[in-house]
C-alpha cells in the first residue's frame, strides 16, 4: 500500500478512457455501525465522486450491504457523518433519501412477484410523484395524464435495458438474470443521481454478467448516474469500476484504483483462504 496517497484533484479528473469524474457527490465520515455488541462498520470513511463507478468489496460479513444502508437511509449509523451533495445530511428516512435522488437494488431480489414487469417498474417512479398520485397514479383516470408522462419515461427505460420483449410478463415467471435487470430497470426509474447495487451479479451464468456489466456501464455513460455497486467477482470489479472501497470485518483495509487493490498487501491476506458465495 502506498503510505501517502497524493490527494486527489478537487475538480474530479478524466480517467483513461476518457469518463470524467467529478468533484465529491457523497461522503461518508468516521462512519461506525453496531447492532447490539456487534460492529457492522468501525470508524470507515470514503467518498463517492460525480460520474465514477465505485466499488464496495471484502468477504462475506464485512459489514458492504449495512455500508449501502448506511447510504441508503435504512440504518443511521451511531457514530460520524453522511454527507450528499455538500451538505451533512440529518438521520434520514429511506423514502426521503430516494426523494434526493438516491436509489438502490438489493442483494435479494426484492420485487412484486405477481405483478407485471411493466408496473414493478412503475413503482420505481413513486418517489417522483405528487403524493395523492404516489397513491392514485395507477388506478385513477384523473391521474391519467401524469401516469402517462410517467409511462413514457418508464418505457424509454425498458428499452435501454433491452427488456421490451418481457414488459407485460409476470416478474415470478423470469429468471434470475432478467429478473436482477427488471430491479435495475426499476431503480433507474427514480432517476437517481447516486444509484446503490448490492452485488448484482450474484449468483448470474457468465453471459448474464456480461451483459449486467455492459449495462452498468451504458448507465453510467448514457445518464451520467453515479454508481457504487458491492460485487464479489473481482474480474467484473477491475473492468468495471474506477475506486474500490476494501472492507474485513467492518474496516476499512484499502482504498484506490483497482490496480492498487489488486496488488495491496492486506487485500490479498484478506481475500486468502475465504469462500465468497
Ligand atoms: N440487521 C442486522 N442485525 C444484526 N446484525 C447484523 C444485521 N445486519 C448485518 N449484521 C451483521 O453485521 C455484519 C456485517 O453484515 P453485512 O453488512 O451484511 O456484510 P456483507 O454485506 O459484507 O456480507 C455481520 O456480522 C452481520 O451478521
Ligand atoms: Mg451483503
Amino acid at each position: 500500500m502506498t503510505a501517502a496517497a497524493q490527494p486527489l484533484p478537487a475538480e474530479g479528473w478524466t480517467t483513461a478512457d476518457g469518463r470524467k469524474i467529478g468533484p465529491v457527490l457523497m461522503e461518508m465520515k468516521n462512519i461506525t455501525l453496531r447492532f447490539g455488541g456487534v460492529k457492522a462498520i468501525t470508524d470507515i470513511s470514503f467518498d463517492i465522486r460525480e460520474g465514477e463507478i465505485r466499488a464496495i468489496i471484502g468477504p462475506n460479513g464485512a459489514g458492504k450491504s449495512s455500508m449501502l444502508n448506511v447510504i441508503s437511509g435504512f440504518y443511521v449509523p451511531q457514530e460520524g457523518e453522511v454527507w450528499f451533495r455538500g451538505a451533512k445530511r440529518p438521520p434520514t428516512k429511506p423514502y426521503e433519501v430516494a426523494r434526493q435522488g438516491i436509489a438502490r437494488t438489493f442483494q435479494n431480489i426484492a420485487l412484486f412477484e405477481g405483478m407485471s414487469v411493466l408496473n414493478n417498474i412503475m413503482t420505481g417512479r413513486l418517489t417522483l410523484m405528487k403524493s395523492n398520485m404516489a397513491q392514485q397514479a395507477l388506478w385513477w383516470g384523473a391521474a391519467q395524464r401524469e401516469e402517462d408522462e410517467h409511462r413514457e419515461k418508464v418505457e424509454k427505460i425498458i428499452d435501454f435495458l433491452e427488456i421490451q420483449h418481457i414488459r407485460k410478463t409476470p416478474v415470478g415467471r423470469l429468471p434470475y438474470g432478467l429478473k436482477k435487470r427488471v430491479e435495475l430497470a426499476r431503480a433507474l426509474a427514480a432517476e437517481p443521481k447516486l444509484l446503490l447495487l448490492d452485488e448484482p451479479m450474484a449468483g448470474m451464468n457468465v453471459e448474464e454478467k456480461e451483459d449486467m456489466c455492459r449495462f452498468i456501464l451504458d448507465v453510467n455513460d448514457e445518464f451520467g448516474t453515479t454508481i457504487a455497486l458491492i460485487e464479489h467477482d473481482m474480474g467484473v470489479v477491475m473492468d468495471l469500476s474506477d475506486r474500490v472501497v476494501v472492507m474485513d470485518y467492518g474496516k476499512k483495509i484499502g482504498d484506490g484504483p483497482p490496480d492498487e487493490i489488486r496488488s495491496n498487501q492486506a487485500v490479498i491476506d484478506a481475500y486468502l483462504g475465504v469462500s465468497h458465495d
